[in-house]
């Protein structure tokens, strides 16, 4: 059931990195269901073939193309294949991570380094290239996928803690730079997701093998982005929302083993 009118993003094209899996894999089809036509970006032409032949199935003109977002000018490519494609590119969603849980004791230089470099530098790539190619003469909006537990410490994971807040921290700059162009740059912070990698891993290093955490669908987390690059949001930029039932706000009391 979706609260948006079916044709909310007719003759918008938008590109979700990360889309072949995921909450990147549920904004794709979300945005696809009401009218975008969407291009998903990932490593992996396996997985982006399987979900584009996924999204087709529902009738959503959708499109893969492997990148890797750590390197500029394979970014570049992806920016050109949606221009060459589609001819235009309304809507970005950075939502390409790279994680996993260890403590700053088990984390190697590299090891901090390639999530930093996946995820904030890989965000950042992307909106650059976006924008040089296409926003800067166009507008648009860009919908960052950050973390809750950006603003706050927490256990195992202050490799993508940093790279979240550093996140957050581009969201806003972009914003307050690109309000005179028409760009929009907003942030969604999902809490845990039921069924993808990233929380299964998490949630067991973080509260135990087994323990129950607050799970939301990647519907939940595709609803909020999908607002947020809609008109509906027109006066919104330079925001972070959390979406995540408040488990981010009682974090503190998150047991640690
Ligand atoms: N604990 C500690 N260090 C780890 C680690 C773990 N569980 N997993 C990887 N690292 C370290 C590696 O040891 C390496 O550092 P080193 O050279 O000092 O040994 C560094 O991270 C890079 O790892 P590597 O596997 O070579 O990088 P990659 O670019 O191939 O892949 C990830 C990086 C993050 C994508 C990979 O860890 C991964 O596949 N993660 C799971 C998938 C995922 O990220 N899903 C998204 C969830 S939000």
């Amino acid at each position: 059931m979706s609260i948006f009118t079916a044709n909310l993003m007719d003759d918008k094209v938008v590109l979700v990195t990360g889309g072949g899996t995921g909450i990147g894999k549920g904004i794709a089809k979300l945005f696809g269901q009401h009218g975008a036509k969407v291009v998903i970006a990932s490593r992996k032409q396996d997985v982006l073939d399987a979900t584009a032949a996924e999204l087709q199935a529902e009738n959503i003109d959708c499109a893969g193309c492997v990148c890797d977002i750590r390197d500029y000018s394979s970014v570049e490519a992806l920016i050109k294949f949606v221009l060459q494609r589609y001819g235009q590119l309304d809507v970005v969603v950075n939502n390409a991570a790279g994680n996993f849980p260890a403590s700053v004791d088990q984390l190697s230089a590299n090891g901090f380094r390639t999530v930093v470099d996946i995820d904030l530098n890989g965000t950042f790539n992307v909106t650059k290239a976006a924008f040089e190619h296409y926003l800067k003469a166009n507008g648009g909006a860009v919908v960052n996928i950050t973390a809750p537990f950006a603003g706050w410490g927490v256990a195992y994971q202050a490799h993508a803690a940093a790279a979240k807040a550093g996140i957050d921290s581009l969201t806003r700059s972009c914003a307050v730079e690109w309000q005179p162009l028409g760009i929009r740059v907003n942030a969604v912070a999902p809490g845990s997701v039921a069924a993808t990698e990233g929380t299964a891993r998490l949630s067991e290093a973080l509260v135990g093998e087994g323990a129950q955490t607050l799970d939301c669908e990647a519907e939940d987390i595709a609803n909020t982005v999908l607002f947020l690059a809609s008109d509906a949001a027109k006066f919104i930029s330079g925001e972070i929302i959390r979406v995540d039932s408040a488990s981010g706000v009682d974090m503190l009391h998150m047991p640690v083993h």
